[in-house]
Parts: structure tokens; sequence; C-alpha cells
């Protein structure tokens, strides 16, 4: 990296019409990069076709990632990918995620290492999604687990059938409390989509270790902002409520609301990006990047219920989604490694959403509609009234 600084670097954003994408775009051509985009404007994501947000400084290549020629053609003459096309969110497709995700990942570095393409870094957007769920503690005095980081799997889908939603410690059965997750909490992938996650980091960090060229794997924790796509009702929690909200719709809870995410601002996302091309500290690294902060869903509705001066309460109808972690807040320290600082807390991050979805003309819900088809595909489940005990 070091060599080329005080040349122009030119850098590929896989998937740069989207929401973290264009922002990693706009926030490189301010620096001085050279930068080429390759996005299939994947349908569910970009309805209208192309954003009128893809900045026109940037050279742009409607390919997809599992085209090895649209792939080679925008690799030429960059020094260092950032890879963000991704299928994504809580669909019901299996094959497309394997296929998009973890296939377009491999051959992509396939045809870097294959061809000796002069990559001198290839930095890869992972998610907190990878983690089974977040880390916790046991506040048990009397417990063999007490005060230690304890790392739970995943909730047993019969514990979530009866309406339990807590995590227990392994060791005494008491529910634990939440505290943030380190990078090295083990990871697994619960859904199809957090298992390619899980391969899309481990195929860039292991060939990163085989070819030499360095890597970095960024955990983005929830990520929102302007340019959240407002047409795909299975991705981003905060374009949902507030999609929701403007349609005098309830936002929809799922368990009782009071699970925690930790929500991250598109720029700083993309800030942290820059960091992990420009500096080495975390190479061969995953690392998370997020707030470091917890906000419940119920909060998140509610803040955007107020900040858009609606009154609808949100709805909690007990339904969950198999599979979802119930508490999850990323320890940053690794990332603050690297200089990085969120710098957008969540009230000033809606108010900057909402200002830009407020310039998108008529909203339409289609919350609904995505709502029918993900139950019937069983991705959303409703307490069953059969199951009394865990
Ligand atoms: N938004 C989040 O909360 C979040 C959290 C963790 C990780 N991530 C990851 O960050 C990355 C970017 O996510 P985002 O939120 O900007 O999503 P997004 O849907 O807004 O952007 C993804 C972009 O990739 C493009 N794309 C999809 N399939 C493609 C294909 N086959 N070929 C080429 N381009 C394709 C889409 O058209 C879109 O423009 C993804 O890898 C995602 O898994 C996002
Ligand atoms: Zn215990």
């Amino acid at each position: 990296m070091t060599a080329r600084m005080n040349t122009q670097l030119r850098a590929l954003v896989t998937g740069g019409a989207g929401l973290i994408g264009s922002h990693i775009v706009d926030l490189l051509v301010c620096e001085g990069w050279r930068v080429r985009i390759l996005d299939n404007l994947e349908p569910n994501t970009h309805r209208l076709g192309k954003p009128a947000w893809v900045n026109e400084q940037a050279e742009f290549l409607e390919g997809d990632i599992r085209d090895a020629t649209a792939v080679r053609a925008a690799l030429d003459g960059v020094d260092v990918v950032f890879h963000q096309a991704a299928y994504g969110g809580y669909m019901p497709e299996m094959g497309k995620y394997v296929h998009v995700n973890s296939f377009g990942t491999a051959q992509m570095l396939e045809i870097i290492r294959d061809e000796g393409l002069p990559v001198q870094k290839v930095v890869v957007a992972s998610s907190q999604a990878v983690y089974s769920e977040g880390a916790v503690r046991c506040t048990n005095a009397a417990c063999a687990e007490y005060d230690r980081l304890i790392f739970p799997t995943t909730r047993p889908l019969v514990q979530l059938q009866a309406g339990e939603w807590e995590i227990h410690c392994p060791a005494c059965g008491q529910v634990c409390v939440s505290v943030p997750t380190p990078e090295e909490a083990p990871i697994g992938g619960e859904t199809v989509y957090a298992l390619t996650k899980v391969d899309q980091e481990r195929l860039v960090l292991t060939w990163g270790r085989q070819t030499g060229i360095p890597t970095v794997a960024l955990r983005y924790s929830c990520t929102y902002g302007p340019r959240q796509s407002i047409f795909n009702p299975y991705t981003g929690v905060i374009a949902i409520f507030t999609t929701r909200l403007l349609n005098g719709q309830p936002p929809v809870l799922y368990e009782d609301g009071y699970q925690t995410r930790d929500m991250a601002f598109v720029e700083d996302i993309a800030r942290a990006n820059l960091l992990a091309a420009t500096t080495d500290v975390n190479d061969g690294l995953p690392v998370n990047v997020g707030s470091g902060k917890a906000t419940t869903v119920r909060q998140m509705a509610e803040m955007i219920a107020a900040a858009l001066g609606i009154e609808i309460e949100p709805l909690a109808r007990g339904e969950f989604r198999p599979g979802e972690m119930r508490y999850l807040t990323s320890d940053i320290t690794r990332a603050r490694r690297m200089g990085y600082a969120p710098t957008v807390d969540l009230a000033e991050g809606i108010e900057r959403y909402l200002a830009w979805i407020r310039q998108q003309g008529s909203v339409r819900d289609y919350f609904a509609q995505a709502e029918q088809t993900l139950r019937a595909k069983r991705v959303v489940q409703p307490v069953s009234k059969n199951v009394t005990s865990v």
C-alpha cells in the first residue's frame, strides 16, 4: 500500500450502488482515489434501476459478481478491492445466497491469484451475523461461570416456540446479561445469509494468508442511513419501521422488542473501510465495526415515531425468526486501533435518514406482502400454543 500512496490509488467497489458501497465510493472519490464500481443492480434492492446517487466520478460497470468476465474487467488495474456486493437480509432463498456470496467471492479471489493481478489489499464486508449469539455474563455469584465471558449458542427452537426469549447460563440456568462481543467469539452462522458471510470472511482471510496479499474482514453491525433500500422489505430495521410508520402502520417487533442491536451509521462504516485499506494494524483479521452501543428494537421504533411526530405504538405479536440473536453489541476495541471511532449517534442518524426519505416521494408499504411470504416459508414463525415449557 505505502509504495503507491503518492500516486492515485485505484479501487474496485463491488456492490457500489448499494447503501454501504455507494458511501465508500463517495468517500474514496473525495479522498482522491480512482474508483470503479461493479454492481448488477439487484432488482430487490433497486426496483427503479440505477439510483441517482451513484457517483458520476466513478466508473460504473453493470455486471454480476458471479460472471467471471465481468469480474476480470472490473479488476483491471485495481490496487484495492472493497468487496460489498452480496445478497442480503432474511430472504427465503438458499441457493442464491451461496451462489452470489460464497461462490462470487471465491471466484473473484481465484481470478486475482491465477492471473497474478497486482491487487494490494482486499477488504471484505463481513457481518455481525457470523456470531451465533452475542456474548453474555452470568451474574449468579454461586455459579462456576460467574462473571466469565460466555458465548452462548443460538436459542433452541422449542424455547422460542414457548415464547421464552432470554439467554440462560449454560451452567446454572439463570438469565444472563448481555456484554459487548469481541472478535474471539466463536463464529458459525445461524441463517443461510450468515453462513455465507462466514464463507466470505474465511475465504478472503485464508486466501490472504496463502497469497501474502493483505486482507481485512470488517464485521459490520446493523448499518443504516440515507440510500438504504426502501424497496426491500427484508432488510434494514430502520428503513422498515420508517416505511411502516409513514404508511400509518405500526412497526412490527419480533419477540418482545427488547432484543438489542448495535446500530451503525453508514458513513462511519464507509470510514472504517478506508481505514482498513490504508492502515495495516488489522491486516489478516476480522474486525467488528459498529457503534459499540446497545439499542432495543422497541426503542428504535419509538425513536423513529417520535422523530416523525407520529403516535403509533409498535406491535409485538410474539412472532420470532429462528436463528436470530437476542442481544448483540460489538466490542469495537480492535477497530479503534486503526483510528476508527463512531461519529454519528442513533438520534442524529435517524434524523439524517428521515431527511433523506422525505425527498424520496411516496413510500409504499411493501412490508405486509413480504411478511406473508416470510411466514409461508417459515422464516418468521408464531409462538406455538401447544408448547408450554422449554
Ligand atoms: N446493511 C447492513 O446492516 C449490513 C450489515 C452487515 C453486513 N453487511 C454487508 O455489507 C455489504 C453491503 O450491504 P448493503 O447494506 O450496502 O446492501 P445493499 O443491498 O444496499 O447493497 C448491495 C449491493 O450489491 C449489489 N449486488 C447484489 N448482488 C450482486 C451481484 N450478484 N453482483 C453484483 N452486485 C450485486 C446490489 O445491487 C447492491 O447495490 C453486503 O456484503 C452485506 O452483506 C450489511
Ligand atoms: Zn451461571
